[in-house]
């Protein structure tokens, strides 16, 4: 058995695909064989500039699913032959073998969920970062107490048509906020699917205008706000709506701009992916192997945005890759291994 993989062997090359060992998992890990991996903006931006990458050759890539083919001595909840999706967090455990583009990836247990029969790889595979990047930004760096308790008040979602933006969307919804959606038009009917109440035009210049006044219309308080983009202004602007509103807290995927003045009363806090096998594992280990193991059998949590398949394989990684680069608008890149 070999693992085909691609490989990033210096900053800024293009990937080559190349055989090496299947790895062998550890204590608390899980040999997974992929079926399926989706891209995310942090593996163009790794390729190109180098950023997280302690040393080359490596592995690029966070999102898989498929089958476990084996599992570590510590590891209860998985067994062989269980349909899965995780995390594959080569970002910051620096190891190649952690990296989705290739045949084989250990996984840590923590950041694993076993599937619906009724769902395919493909779907799956689109799970991990968005569901990860969002609820650690939720529950932890908003501070928002998990479920069963249930919550009342306006959640402001920027960016909420992107991938980490509908998962947003879905778990604000799903505690009990009313969930106010910041995106194209186009993608507005979409995201009003997935729960949000009414939905805002970012490219509107009178975007947080709208926004505030809406809210007051409707006699609604937002206090929590979620930009998931975080770039061209959108931090600023989401501060603005909650001073708007006497303050609250605001939770970004990117730094906030520094040449900005944050408003007095807006705690701007930040969320990162990567805490569920890092610093939070067991959160990791209720969101993963519970909550969202949950969600999808019941269909409380639905895999977002809509998938385009990327014909080709490991072979076409690159190519996925370079067409995320160019940007993605409501849709999430796939690739059948
Ligand atoms: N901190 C972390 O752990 C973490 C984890 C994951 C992602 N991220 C970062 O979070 C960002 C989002 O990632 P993603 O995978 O969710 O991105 P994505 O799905 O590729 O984002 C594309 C979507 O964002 C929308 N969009 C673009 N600019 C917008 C704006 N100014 N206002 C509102 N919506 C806008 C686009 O809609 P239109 O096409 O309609 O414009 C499109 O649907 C990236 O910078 C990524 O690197 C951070």
């Amino acid at each position: 058995m070999s693992n085909q993989a691609a490989i990033l062997k210096e900053r800024n090359a293009q990937l080559t695909i190349e055989e090496r060992p299947i790895p062998k998992p550890g204590a608390n890990e899980l040999l997974v064989k992929n079926a399926a991996f989706a891209t995310n903006p942090v593996d163009w931006k790794m390729q190109s500039s180098g950023y997280l990458i302690e040393s080359y050759p490596t592995i690029l890539g966070s999102d898989i699913a498929g089958t476990v083919e084996a599992v570590g001595s510590g590891v209860t909840h998985f067994k062989k032959g269980d349909r899965v999706t995780g995390f594959a967090d080569v970002l910051v455990s620096k190891n190649p073998d952690n990296g989705a583009f290739q045949q084989y990836t250990i996984l840590k247990d923590c950041a694993v969920t076993k599937l619906p029969r009724s769902m395919s790889f493909e779907e799956a595979s689109i799970l991990p970062m968005s569901v990860a990047t969002a609820a650690v930004g939720v529950f932890l760096a908003l501070d928002i107490p998990r479920p069963p308790a249930k919550h009342q008040g306006g959640f402001l979602v920027w960016g909420a048509s992107s991938s980490v933006g509908t998962a947003v969307v879905q778990i604000a919804t799903s505690l009990g906020y009313t969930v106010y959606g910041v995106c194209s038009p186009r993608h507005s009917a979409y995201v009003k699917k997935l729960g949000a109440h009414e939905t805002f035009d970012y490219s509107d210049p009178s975007v947080v205008k709208n926004i505030t006044q809406s809210l007051k219309a409707a006699n609604e308080h937002a206090v929590l706000a979620f930009d998931t983009i975080s770039e061209h202004g959108s931090a600023p602007m989401c501060a603005e709506v909650l001073e708007a509103f006497g303050g609250g807290k605001l939770c970004l995927t990117l730094p906030y701009p520094e040449d900005v003045k944050k408003p007095e009363g807006v705690e701007v806090s930040s969320t990162y992916a990567a805490r569920v096998t890092t610093d939070s594992q067991d959160f990791g280990r209720w969101l993963f192997n519970e909550w969202l193991e949950k969600s999808l059998a019941d269909k409380t949590y639905v895999p977002s945005p809509a998938i385009e398949k990327v014909d080709g394989g490991i072979q076409a990684v690159q190519k996925a890759l370079d067409i995320h680069k160019k940007g993605l608008s409501g849709k999430k890149l796939v690739l059948t291994v």
